[in-house]
Formats: C-alpha cells, structure tokens, sequence
C-alpha cells in the first residue's frame, strides 16, 4: 500500500508531459484546440512541471494552441518544440513569450543514420548547427532545453562533444532521447552516467530521459535514467505517442510512489487525477485504453480469480499494491438509476474523480436522467461514458446529429432517415445500406460530401445486458490526415452515427488548419 511515511528530503524528478505535442504526432490522435486547453489546465492542476504543448512552425493549429495555453496555464512552465533552425526558434518563441515561465526546446539528430540520410551533414556541421542555434534560443528565452535526437544510437564520443556545445551554447535541460524504442535499462543508465562524467558544465543543468515504447521497455528505460542521475522524465498520459508510444506519465509517478523504499524520489504529482487525466485522453483521442493496461487500465484493480477476491476480503493488500483512490478511482459502488437525484449524481462524480463546472454538471444530469430513463441500473462505467460523451461534444461543432430513425431486420433493404445541422441550417436525407449503420453512414455522407476513407469502425459494450451502453470508436483518414472519434448510447446506431459525424467536425478542423508541407516529424 502506498501509505508510506516518505523521508523529509528526497530528490526531486520533474514530470515533463508532451502529450499535447509527442502524444498528438500518433496517427488519429488529432485533438482541436478546445481540447488541448482542457487537456493542458488538467495537466496544471494536477501538478505536471512542464507542458510541451506543441511544435508550433507545424501548422497554424499547433501555434494557436501553444500560443493559447501559454497565456492561460497558472503553474507550469509551458514549452514548444523547436527544429534546429532559425525560423523555427523564432516561431517557438513567438509562441510561449507570453507563458509566465516560458521555454524553447530545440533538438536535431545527432546518430549516423540521422546526419547522413536526415540532415545531410557532418558531424563538424552537426556541431555548429548545435552551437548557432542554442544560443539563438537563448538569447531569447532564460529556459532553454536541447535534444540530441536518436541519442541512444549516437556514438558516445560524439554524443559527449554534441552534449558540451549544446551547454557550453546556454542549454538549461539536456533531454536525451530514445527516439525508436531501442535501449535497454542497463544502457539508458549508462549513456546519463557517461554524460554526467565525461561533460565540463553538466552538474549545472537538468538532465532529462525521453523514452518511446518499441520494445516496451519506455518506463523502465525512464527509471534506470533517473537513478543514474536525471531528474526530469517525459511522458505523456496513457503512454500515449508516436508508433508504440512514450513513456506513460501514470506508470513511473506511480512506480516511483509505491516503490519509494528503493526508488526515493518525488514528483509534485497530485496522483489522485490521474484517472480522470487518462479518461479525458482517451475520450478526445478516441484512443481507447487497453483493459490490462497497468495503472489505468479498466481490470487494473479488478480480482476475478476467487482466491484473489478471497484475500482481498480479508485484507485489500493481499493482492493490491496500491489503492484504487490513489490514482482517483473510487471502490465501485451500488448502481445509480433513475431515481438518484442531483445530489446523489454528484457525488457520485465526486467518487469517480470528474469534476465539472456548473453548466457541465447540469448538462451530464440531464443525461443521465435521459440514460436512466431508457436503463434499470446505470453503472460506475456508464456514468464515464456519458461524461466522455458530454466531453466529446462540448467543443463547438459545425455538423450536429438532430434525428435519426433507421429500418433493419430480415427483410432489406435497411435504410436510415437523418437530419443534420450543418452550421446552423437542418438538412434531411434517406439513403439505403447493407445494414442500418452503412444506411446512416450512406446518408451522413450524402449531406456532408468528403473523401475521407473509414479505416476503423469498432463498438464495445461499456457493462453488460441487453441495454448496455455502446461504445463506437470510428478512424477516418482523409489526404493523409487521420482524425479518431468515439461516441456512446444504449442505441448503437445512434452512437455509430454520432461518432461519425465528431469524425467528420475533426477533419473540418484538420483541413483548416492544414500543416505547411516539408516538416520533418519526429
Ligand atoms: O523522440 C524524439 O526524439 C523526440 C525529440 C523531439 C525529443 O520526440
Ligand atoms: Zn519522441
């Protein structure tokens, strides 16, 4: 259990979290601007040090959104990714200036395979590129942090020299990443060991690990960094990140929390929102977590075996290593239905760790009036759903699903009739499918026209019964931009057709704010 009693001094790790920027380059996890916001004040309020909240020379959309947060987050220091050039430096700067604690990152491959067939440079060039461009953002901004990109696969002498220009330029945070996944614990400790020793200047910067998942090894690699000496880990919430993923925010908090007899450090994370940080994701990712994934994940706490359920009656620390409240997740409890009141429904979000502002709260009961109406008993499950519904659509949307009445069964053809609000104005239309989905989709399609493909149609029932909740997560992808959106009711259809048509508003959003072409995407 995680009720230790934590020695007066321990060091200090930072908690870096670039979701909004790592965690956003993952195929379809696209999120609009309204959502980075509430994304970023989360990871604020709950104690996140730095938030990389974009890389804004990538599109008008990622400078917005970096530009905004800068100006609204209270605490922690807002960050933006920079390439190791000019043009982009001054665009990052542009972007956090007004940020009470601003910071640059800047970063450029340093491994062979990098400076070869990605830069086209020597390793002389590498070094001036490095020296230019640092200072260059130091002269900008006091907080400047430098990457050598594919560290783990540079070689360590040059990765010695590339690290001392990049301090000797005015580096405040040296980050060293494990761009594709490849290192291993005993090496990821060696490589922070090798540098701490080996570069004149490094006792007076932060050093910080930058782990990805290929071999699943992201958290431990994270670890083993930090014994050795860094004292920032980046992360995102839900591991989430490009191809495998990075290193999962809730995974090394809670690792460093519960095992803090052998791991003594601290971070100044309120764990307890940790839940509720790991659903917003998720809902506006339409990245759905995986059931057994450790922490978070849906059977996280779950005991089916009897045995299990059999020591946890007796004591909880039989089988349980932590508590569920830790992370903010409450001991389920008796269902909810249509007879709990406001008060009752409250607490409830209380318990479950969702927080809402007063129109929110009044909207999610109305909901949930509706949803009890239609079903016996609404479950922990249910409740998260129908938030994540409300959460899904809060952001304003120019397409609207206002009716839909669907003929199926044995006898085809099945045809779906639907009205769409479409920036303001109701249009109807009736098309036929193989089957009521494809009907409704076959008719969505015909009001708002697009090329988009569908490349995932997925349904999941959020509790069991005939009147479950489902959940439809839908991927589209559209000139080469995927865009993922999840809906939930107890009618499927209907929750087909709404999260096709969050679908559809993601993809205005994206063509708005196409990315410029040429940039380099790491
Ligand atoms: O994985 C990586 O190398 C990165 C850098 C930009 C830090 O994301
Ligand atoms: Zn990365």
């Amino acid at each position: 259990m995680t009720d230790q009693i934590v020695p007066a001094v321990q060091d200090r790790v930072k908690i870096f979290d670039t979701t909004l920027r790592d965690g956003e380059q993952s195929p379809g996890a696209s999120m609009t601007l309204e959502e980075k916001i509430q994304i970023a004040t989360l990871l604020d309020e709950m104690g996140v040090d730095i938030i990389e909240a974009g890389f804004p020379i990538a599109s008008i959309g990622d400078f917005e959104a970096v530009t905004e947060i800068a100006k609204l987050v209270q605490n922690a220091i807002i960050c933006g990714l920079a390439r190791a050039a000019i043009g982009d430096i001054d665009r990052c700067w542009e972007a956090v200036k007004n940020a009470r604690r601003p910071r640059i990152h800047t970063f450029i491959g340093t491994s062979p395979l990098h400076r070869q067939y990605q830069l086209d440079m020597s390793t002389e060039q590498v070094l001036d590129k490095i020296a230019e461009t640092v200072s260059h953002a130091r002269n900008l901004c006091e907080d400047v942090q430098w990457s050598p990109m594919d560290a783990t696969r540079t070689e360590p002498d040059y990765l010695r020299q590339v690290v001392e220009t990049a301090v000797k330029a005015g580096a405040t945070t040296i980050n060293i990443p494990d761009t594709v996944g490849y290192t291993a614990p005993r090496e990821s400790a060696e490589i922070i060991r090798m540098l701490r020793e080996g570069v004149p200047g490094m006792e007076d910067v932060t050093i910080s690990t930058h782990c990805h998942n290929d071999l699943g090894m992201a958290v431990a690699n994270s670890l083993a960094a930090v014994e050795a000496g860094a004292r920032q880990i980046e992360c995102t919430i839900n591991g989430l990140g490009e191809r495998a993923g990075n290193t999962a925010l809730e995974e090394v908090v809670m690792a460093m929390r519960v095992r803090n007899d052998i791991m003594p450090y601290q971070t100044g994370l309120d764990t307890t929102r940790i839940m509720q940080a790991s659903r917003l994701v998720a809902t506006v990712t339409g990245f759905p977590v995986q059931y057994n994934k450790a922490i978070v994940g849906k059977n996280a706490f779950a005991h089916e075996a009897g045995i299990h359920q059999d020591g946890m009656l007796k004591n909880a620390g039989t089988y349980e290593i932590m508590r569920p409240e830790d992370i903010g997740l409450a001991q389920s409890s008796l269902p909810m239905g249509k007879h709990s009141g406001r008060h009752a429904f409250k607490v409830k979000l209380t318990e479950l760790g969702i927080d809402l502002g007063q129109n929110a709260l009044q909207d999610a009961f109305v909901r949930f009036k509706a949803l009890a109406d239609r079903k016996k008993e609404v479950f922990d499950d249910d409740i998260v759903a129908l938030i994540d519904e409300a959460t899904a659509t809060a952001s304003a949307e120019r397409i609207k699903l206002k009716f839909l009445r669907v003929i199926c069964g044995t006898e085809g053809p099945q045809s779906a009739d639907i009205v769409l609000e479409i920036d303001g104005t109701e249009h109807r239309h009736t098309a036929t499918g193989d089957g009521p989905v494809d009907a409704a989709f076959k008719a969505v399609e015909a009001l708002v026209p697009h090329q988009a493909t569908l490349e995932l149609y997925q349904v999941h029932a959020v509790t069991e019964g005939t009147d479950a909740q489902a959940t439809v997560s839908v991927r589209m992808r559209e000139a080469g931009k995927i865009v993922t959106a999840q809906s939930s009711d107890t009618d499927t259809v209907v929750a087909s057709c709404r999260a096709y048509v969050h679908a559809l508003n993601k993809l205005l959003v994206r063509r708005e704010k196409t990315k410029p072409a040429g940039i380099v995407v790491v």
